[in-house]
């Protein structure tokens, strides 16, 4: 699914007045909507899918008050959470507009409802009696504050004071990271299991969940020990007189739950609900390649949307547009291996070992980019798709062919043109989507932007269009818990949360709204 939550248009009323009228017993008319949509103080939202609107939210603003009117989503993507992402964005924007509180009015027996209104911290205040004409019933009127200033949604990480632990364990690493107001890390631990994964050349599911359930008590626990020698050195009062950080001085408990591997990403997943459950903190959730897009916001504060982002990592390679905070639509990824796999695959026929980019570009760098000629798929296909098993292919083939006719390979040489190949092809199409969407600004993102020559290649192709080029540091390019804390930060701000409930899933895309 590549849902996405947007501003309704005009041209969605039609759409709207369709859902409302199979969904309402005294439904809305497309006039009404078009009325209201043009009317002071009104946020409509519509949630989109493939170009459909699937769902939609509307609000109105009256002072610091504002008043949920309508919320549906078409039967067949209900239990998507849809809804919570449209009550999300609603409750955000009216926030930004000047709302302290909001309000609504729900059917006493519509439990689902209920409990997704209290997830956000609204609770019943009383009854409004014959609310529905239709059939004299009574309506639950609830209402909570709105936890959003409106400095949190200037910025995605302004200054402030929050407490949070995040946790990740998607893949290789078992990373936790304690921050303080969304930009100040406190203590930043990352156990990497790449020597027990290396001897298979590759990481092997069953090892990670293992490894991550062996490591992760410690992780926290070195993380909440750092945290408590960092944050008494800043002379912040919660930290105690000595020892590590006590869970209950944590504001919430952050945690990647998708994309990665399954069994990896449910010790995360369920350390995180155990603590959430156990110190009443709210638990939120990080869709993974977020998270290393967040790196970027981390280290560099000129970093806004709209802005285009190259996820490229072990397991994704995609361009992605942020017109705004929190809204992603994919423009297109690899039809087949992403990046980083056809570094670690080439690597591994060569012997190089795993992970095989960090040696390969090391390899790279003293050899010629112009010595092998191999393809670039899909360099001109005119969009955003990427293919890279065929020059995975033809790399292996070449080396095969070399080998049988007995002349040693120059593996400097074959990285470097290797390299090249997937660095045209990647600064070939993130030039396309920076000068198709008129981004402002363009950011690397995943494991892979750790490879100097990409690095070099998109800052010198994509600055000169004056536009703002930002990679990560080193040390955030591969997985880690700091990027999560990052991203996790500022929906944390925004009221966004994970229901204890909640399951790792190992295929979440960035364009599905936060549930
Ligand atoms: O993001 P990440 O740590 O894990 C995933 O989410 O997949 O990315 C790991 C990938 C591996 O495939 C690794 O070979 C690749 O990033 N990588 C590199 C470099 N450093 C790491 N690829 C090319 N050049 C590098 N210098
Ligand atoms: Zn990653």
């Amino acid at each position: 699914m590549t849902a996405a939550v947007r501003r309704m248009q005009p041209g969605d009323v039609e759409a709207v007045a369709a859902i409302e009228a199979v969904t309402f017993p005294v439904p809305w008319s497309q006039t009404a909507f078009a009325e209201d949509l043009e009317a002071p103080g009104r946020v409509w939202l519509v949630a989109e899918d493939a170009g459909e609107v699937v769902g939609y939210a509307g609000g109105w603003l009256l002072d610091d008050e504002a008043h949920v009117m309508n919320i549906a989503v078409a039967e067949e993507y209900r239990g998507r959470g849809l809804g919570r992402a449209l009550l999300a964005a609603l409750r955000a924007r009216l926030a930004a507009a000047g709302a302290r509180r909001i309000t609504l009015e729900v059917r006493p027996d519509n439990t689902e409802a209920i409990a997704l209104y209290e997830s956000f911290e609204m609770h019943s205040v009383g009854v409004r009696a014959n609310y529905y004409a239709e059939t004299g019933e009574d309506a639950m009127i609830m209402w909570g504050d709105v936890a959003v200033s409106e400095a949190a949604l200037d910025a995605p990480t302004p200054p402030g004071d929050t407490l949070l632990l995040a946790i990740e364990t998607s893949c290789d690493e078992t990373a936790a990271a304690v921050m303080r107001g969304g930009r100040e890390l406190v203590a930043n631990v990352v156990a990497s299991q790449i020597d027990f994964h290396a001897r298979f050349g590759g990481v092997v599911p069953e090892i990670a969940s293992r490894k991550h359930t062996e490591a992760i008590v410690g992780v926290i626990a070195e993380a909440m020990e750092r945290a408590g020698d960092a944050l008494r050195e800043l002379g912040d009062e919660r930290a105690p007189a000595e020892g590590p950080l006590g869970f209950s001085a944590l504001d919430a408990i952050a945690v990647t739950y998708g994309p990665g591997l399954v069994g990896a990403l449910v010790v995360g997943l369920a350390y995180a609900k155990g603590l959430a459950l156990a110190t009443g903190r709210p638990l939120v959730g990080v869709n993974h390649l977020e998270g290393h897009i967040f790196a970027n916001v981390l280290a560099d504060e000129a970093v806004r949307p709209p802005l285009v982002a190259l996820v490229v990592s072990g397991g994704h390679t995609s361009l992605v547009h942020m017109p705004e905070w929190g809204v992603y639509r994919t423009l297109g990824e690899t039809l087949d291996d992403a990046a980083g796999e056809a570094f670690d695959k080439v690597a591994k026929v060569l012997g190089l070992g795993y992970p095989g980019g960090p040696v390969l570009s090391r390899m790279a760098a003293e050899g010629d980019p112009a010595a092998i000629d191999f393809p670039r798929a899909m360099m001109r296909s005119g969009d955003y798709a990427f293919s890279l098993s065929g020059l995975k292919t033809a790399v292996i083939n070449h080396i095969r062919h070399e080998r049988e006719a007995g002349r040693d390979i120059d593996i400097p040489d074959l990285a470097a043109s290797f390299q090249a190949a997937i660095v045209d092809v990647q600064v070939a199409k993130a030039v396309r989507a920076v000068k198709e969407t008129g981004a402002r600004a363009f950011c690397l993102a995943g494991g892979v932007a750790a490879n100097p020559a990409l690095r070099e290649a998109l800052r010198d192709a994509i600055e000169p269009l004056g536009v703002h080029v930002s990679v990560p540091p080193m040390h955030l390019c591969t997985d880690n818990a700091a990027m999560i804390a990052a991203a996790a930060h500022y929906r944390y701000l925004r009221g966004e949360r994970l229901g204890l409930d909640a399951e790792a899933d190992p295929s979440l895309r960035l364009d599905t709204p936060q549930t």
